[in-house]
């Protein structure tokens, strides 16, 4: 691949409905085990990757303002991984633009390394296929190896960097209600939560290997298109991601009494006949699937709780041509 030297590409948060927690392999982020997810069609991140042969660091800009600590280092980090694949010194501008609110469970880590690792792979030159994209944007956050996808997305726990990336599963059309129940930065990062229920939760062997069985039968319930199975897969595993995640030391809990509201109030959809499954990632906020004939109806029941916005599957990380402007 020819460097373009800048690059603009976007990219949409991804929603697991087979969840992702934990590391084999924390310098290659790679996972206890596999995954599967939505992508979005909503609250997409926007970054332009622009080379500056002369500057003496990265500058990174996010929703306008410039960045730096923790956040600033991530972006270097991963820019570092970059140039070394690409055999270049140069420091690149990052300007990039989250639609969602950072930091909420609402997945922008993911959004965000995905459209970065697009921009930059254009801006540096490193192969654009899909799989390369995938386990480049692992590197940056776990979960954005699965928003390169379009749509329902598989992220194979593979046995090494070259097996560990994400691809396009046929599944049945379902829209997704994200309830936002609080949109402040969550207190505990995935990644430091992750690490700690590895560590200290005495469940953590039972959540990988119920992980496995779960992403089997979440397969073989998108092959044959079957939403009750998918729904019921869906809801079970979340609670265990939970329940986990509390069983730390010390225990962490980001479900809100809202959150579990909002799982309640999706169980007594269900008894007056509407099929609903509820999940939530590492915040308070809870996404609900259903049949895109039910997800008006779904939101609207659940409106009471917070903000409700519906969701469809969305399109995998792209380079948008005159993208310059748009970040
Ligand atoms: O990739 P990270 O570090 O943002 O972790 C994602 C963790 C969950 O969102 C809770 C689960 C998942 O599979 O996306």
């Amino acid at each position: 691949m020819t460097a373009t030297g800048t690059a603009t590409a976007r990219a949409f948060p991804n929603i697991a409905l087979v969840k992702y927690w934990g590391k084999r392999d924390e310098s290659l982020m790679l996972p206890a085990a596999g995954s599967l997810s939505l992508t979005l069609d909503a609250f997409a991140t926007t970054t332009a990757v622009t080379l500056d042969a002369r500057a003496a660091a990265d500058r990174f800009e996010l929703n306008g303002e410039e960045q730096g600590g923790d956040r600033l280092n991530r972006v270097a980090r991963f820019l570092d991984l970059v140039r070394e694949r690409a055999g270049s010194a140069a420091r690149a501008i990052v300007r990039s633009r989250n639609e969602a609110p950072t930091g909420a469970g609402l997945a922008s880590s993911a959004s965000g390394f995905a459209a970065l690792a697009t921009a930059a792979s254009a801006a540096y030159g490193l192969p654009s296929d899909p799989a390369s994209l995938s386990r480049l944007a692992r590197r940056g956050s776990g979960s954005a190896a699965r928003s390169i996808v379009p749509g329902v997305a598989v992220w194979h726990a593979g046995d090494g960097d070259e097996t560990s990336f994400a691809e396009p599963v046929e599944a049945p059309d379902m829209r997704m209600a994200i309830v936002t129940v609080d949109e402040r930065q969550k207190a505990v990062s995935s990644r430091e939560a992750m690490r700690l229920t590895a560590l200290t939760s005495p469940f953590y062997g039972a959540w990988v290997s119920s992980t496995e069985r779960s992403l089997e039968a979440m397969l073989e319930a998108c092959r044959d298109g079957d939403f009750t199975r998918i729904g019921r897969i869906t809801e079970s595993h979340a609670l265990r991601l939970h329940a986990v995640i509390q069983s730390a030391d010390p225990p962490v809990r980001y479900l809100s009494p809202t959150s579990i509201a909002v799982f309640d109030a999706v169980v007594r959809l269900r008894d007056r006949g509407v099929e609903a499954y509820a999940t939530a990632d590492a915040g308070p906020n809870v996404c609900v699937i259903a049949r895109p004939a039910d997800a008006d109806g779904v939101a609207a029941a659940l409106r009471e709780f917070g903000r409700v916005r519906v969701v469809g599957p969305g399109s995998g990380a792209e380079l948008i041509p005159d993208g310059g402007a748009a970040a």
